[in-house]
């Protein structure tokens, strides 16, 4: 039998109404359903699997095979024994359930009094069901009475001001949807966290809100994109999530057993996915290691650990940890900083402080054991934008995230004599790297003077780096993992490459030279790399970091596609883009008119995911530190792919945020963090980013001499013109007539906040993906970039004694090229 038969038959069978209405003319009955007007969702009656007694009044997604039900009307007053019941819309303006005897089992309160025609209750593909006025007003919503479901775009306030308890309720059973203890929603003491509670108590709870947009991003092979925000509106906070256009279908719930899920839809398989769970089975139930024990998701299995400065309270975690030594007060104690932490429970929170007041509550009361501060920076400049908390006795509920997972640093008292322990032990091992830094420096600058290929030392002090990060467990998991990357012999390479002849040069960059060259019988080009051999890598351990390299997948990533050792050789082979890199479009003046606007938005949101994936999606935190207009390449569809990723881990780059003593990168590129102090994390990618969205709509260099009379740079006119409200101006002449006004300028403002002096004010590439597919979500105002403005001399000195001079557009401290 074919669908379509069924389908007609169903339709004789069931005289449904198929409108997304009911009005005071036209009630629903038991076997009716509204849908909505594009077919998403349907409203009516229905009973749940495994009872066949009650039925509920409830939402449900009408194509979704599977029953889904969104929303339940009267979850704990079903109508029972299956007599039919009837939906109504009542002469003033409400919606009556009642059964056969005519008893009201629910009913929406909007104390109407007056009768009003033309008052329909519609259900919107959204999922919402709103009683709406002739006029248009919205008198009630089914969104402001969640069950325990939230979809897109629905808005579930974190403080209960009026009176409405707007929380997620879970149903008691897989098939009861009368309300259970578990609810999730905000924390009312004091609005900044979401928590999800058995009866009173908390059994899950979120990081207390430090003012970042976006606080979760995740991107599936299907590309969607998922983002929970809490947004501030008018000092209150809202937990809301969108979807990008084309999402599968998603929802948030919370099912009976009190688990958070977050749902997609995955219609191979007909069934819902969950993508996120809270709490995860280990360690993130509420307060489960104690206090002053925190779970410790960095490592490979999350576990109890005890911050610095404790030890556990007992042969397990259950009492938590207690001090090692006891604080004396007064100055006898220190804080400690440890990052990347997610906040204790149970804070005070302290109105209008900034960080040195912050810092001085704390200290001056003994009894305080922490503190945190964060910048509620919601672009409103609004007078009090200041979050200082403070904690005073225990500290329950903390986790340390995995790198470049969120959290905030938390600042701990402890008796510094704790630390001067500590301390001692370190006595032996600070000369020893000390010394070795030293040298190293002293080698650095020896080498940037004279370019002269002695490199090897450094580069054998930086290699024990490499190898006592391999023996870190996460990489370890992933070498276990057979992987096909093929290995290409030696020999076919010379082969495919003439011998590394010149004319099959492609470009030449800071790792090496890139060759073209033609493999196998079937001739299929490819694009060889030919690492400078300084990189000092053993042959085992350059296999095990590209076939690290190798799991990462992208569309928005040049695809490796083997690897080669020979003697000191080491290559690497990529797939062949034809249409060569982004620069050779963007700055040439004949060939900029192929990059119309549409395509340059393109390349910007694909360089954006690109970077996403490898700082936080691929299960390495990559940062690639070599950001630029000719490390994006462009397939022959125009689409960008960021090519040389990977190699700050293969030269030992590897730390999450480190300093480093060999400057790779770009001048121009370069965050001011970064070029000055050496200091590099995901926010210095985030800085080359910013350069480069900058570039592609200017079409101009960011170190191009046009500037050098009235700006230092690119960015310093970028500036210029957007505070005058000009920014327009910086719009490339060949673009200018086709492009949406809007699009171009937020580009130009999302670039301004990504070229920001202070790493932290810049945001996440999960926000800077975010705020390029959302043209509704709000962008911060950029403060702005006065590093290479306003120390434009000193840092001319500085770039002097780092052996960098402005011509030379490239800097790599080793290379020299
Ligand atoms: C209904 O109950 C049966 C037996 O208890 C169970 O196997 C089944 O999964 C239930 N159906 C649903 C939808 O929960
Ligand atoms: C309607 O009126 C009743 C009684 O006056 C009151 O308790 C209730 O809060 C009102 N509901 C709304 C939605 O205003
Ligand atoms: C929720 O609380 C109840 C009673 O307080 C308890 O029996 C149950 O185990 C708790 N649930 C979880 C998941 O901890
Ligand atoms: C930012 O926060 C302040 C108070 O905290 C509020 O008045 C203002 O409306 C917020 N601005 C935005 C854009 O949300
Ligand atoms: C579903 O199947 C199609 C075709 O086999 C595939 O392209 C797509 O990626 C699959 N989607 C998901 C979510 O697995
Ligand atoms: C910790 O140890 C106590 C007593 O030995 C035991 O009752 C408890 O279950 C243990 N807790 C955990 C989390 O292992
Ligand atoms: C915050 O404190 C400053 C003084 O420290 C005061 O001038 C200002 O009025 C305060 N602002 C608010 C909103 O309380
Ligand atoms: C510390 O602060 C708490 C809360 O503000 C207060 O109750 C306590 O008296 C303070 N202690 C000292 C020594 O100031």
């Amino acid at each position: 039998m074919t669908p379509l038969p069924v389908f007609v038959l169903l339709s004789l069978v069931c005289f449904c109404i198929s409108d997304d209405r009911l009005t005071t003319a036209k009630l629903l009955n038991a076997r009716d359903k509204l849908v909505s007007s594009g077919g998403v969702f349907a409203l009516g009656f229905f009973t749940p699997a495994n009872s066949t007694v009650d039925t509920y009044i409830g939402i449900w997604y009408n194509k979704i095979p599977q029953p889904t039900y969104v929303w339940v009307a009267n979850r704990d007053n079903p109508i029972k024994n299956g007599s039919p019941g009837k939906l109504v819309m009542s002469s003033n303006s409400d919606l009556v359930l009642s059964d056969s005897q005519g008893r009201t089992l629910w009913t929406t309160t909007n104390n109407f009094t007056s009768a009003t025609t033309g008052t329909a209750a519609i259900l919107f593909d959204s999922g919402n069901l709103v009683i709406q006025l002739p006029n248009g007003k919205h008198i009630w919503q089914s969104f402001d009475y969640p069950t325990d479901t939230a979809l897109p775009d629905m808005v579930l306030p974190l403080s209960t001001n009026d009176g409405i308890l707007r929380r997620l309720v879970a149903w008691k059973g897989p098939d009861d949807p009368g309300t259970s203890d578990y609810s999730m929603g905000g924390d009312s003491s004091s609005d900044l966290q979401v928590v999800i509670w058995n009866g009173t108590r908390p059994y899950w709870r979120r990081s207390a809100w430090d003012g970042s947009l976006v606080s979760g991003l995740y991107q599936s092979i299907t590309g969607f994109i998922l983002t929970e925000i809490i947004v501030d509106r008018g000092g209150e906070l809202y937990m809301t999530f969108t979807v990008s256009q084309g999402s599968p279908s998603l929802r948030m719930m919370l099912d009976y057993k009190g688990t958070f899920k977050f749902l997609a839809w995955n219609s191979n398989s007909s069934s819902w996915e969950a993508f996120i769970e809270h709490p995860s089975p280990i360690c993130e139930r509420y307060a489960y290691c104690g206090p002053f024990g925190y779970c410790d998701a960095a490592e490979t299995v999350p576990k109890c650990n005890c911050l610095s400065g404790f030890e556990p309270d007992g042969v397990n975690f259950s009492r938590g940890c207690r001090r090692k030594e006891d604080l004396k007060c007064g100055n006898n104690d220190i804080f400690s900083t440890l990052r990347g932490m997610k906040t204790p429970d149970k804070f005070l929170y302290v109105r209008n402080r900034s960080f040195d007041q912050c810092t001085e509550e704390c200290k001056r009361n003994c009894s305080c054991s922490a503190y945190a501060y964060a910048n509620l920076n919601n672009g409103s400049g609004a007078a009090d934008q200041s979050r200082c908390l403070i904690w005073l006795g225990g500290l329950v509920d903390m986790a340390k995230f995995r790198d470049g997972g969120g959290g905030e640093d938390l600042y701990l008292r402890l008796a510094s004599s704790t630390v001067d322990k500590e301390i001692n032990v370190l006595k032996i091992i600070l000369p020893i790297v000390a010394s070795l830094l030293i040298l190293a420096s002293i080698c650095l600058v020896w080498i940037c003077k004279s370019r002269v290929s002695g490199k090897r030392r450094i580069k054998e002090i930086k290699n024990k780096h490499t190898r006592q990060h391999l023996q870190n467990s996460k990489l370890n998991e992933l070498e276990n993992e057979s992987i096909d990357l093929p290995y290409i012999c030696f020999e076919d390479i010379v082969t495919a490459t003439d011998n590394f002849s010149d004319y099959k040069l492609l470009g030449k960059g800071g790792f090496g030279k890139v060759y073209k060259g033609l493999l196998g019988g079937g001739g299929k080009e490819v694009a060889v790399k030919r690492l400078s051999k300084s990189s000092g890598q053993g042959a085992d351990e350059f296999r095990n970091e590209v076939v690290l390299i190798a799991k990462l997948q992208h569309r928005n990533l040049v695809r490796l596609l083997g690897y080669c050792t020979h003697e000191d050789e080491k290559l690497l082979i990529y797939e062949y883009l034809p249409n060569k890199s982004l620069d050779a479009f963007l700055f040439d003046a004949t060939r900029n008119s192929v990059l119309d606007w549409l395509t340059r938005f393109k390349v910007i949101k694909g360089i954006a995911r690109g970077l996403l994936y490898l700082h936080q999606d691929s299960r390495l935190t990559i940062i690639h530190r070599d950001l630029k207009a000719s490390n994006v390449l462009l397939d022959a569809e125009m689409n960008p792919k960021i090519s040389d990723f990977g190699m700050a881990r293969i030269f030992g780059g590897n730390e999450q945020q480190a300093n480093t003593i060999r400057i790779v990168g770009t001048y121009g590129y370069m965050s001011p963090e970064y070029a000055m102090e050496g200091s590099f994390s995901v926010k210095s990618d985030t800085y080359s980013f910013g350069v480069l969205l900058l570039e592609i709509v200017s079409g101009l260099k960011i170190s191009s001499a046009h500037f050098m009379t009235d700006f230092t740079n690119l960015i310093a006119y970028a500036w210029s013109l957007w505070k005058d409200g000009n920014a327009r101006e910086l719009v490339d002449s060949s673009i200018v007539e086709n492009c949406p006004p809007h699009e171009v300028l937020r580009c130009i403002h999302l670039g301004l906040l990504c070229v920001q002096d202070n790493p932290n004010a810049r945001p996440l590439m999960s926000s800077t993906v975010f705020m390029l597919e959302n043209e509704t979500a709000l962008l911060p105002t950029p403060k702005e970039p006065l590093y290479f403005r306003g120390r434009y001399d000193e840092v001319e000195d500085q770039r002097d004694t780092m052996g960098i001079t402005l011509n030379k557009m490239t800097i790599t401290m080793q290379e020299g090229r």
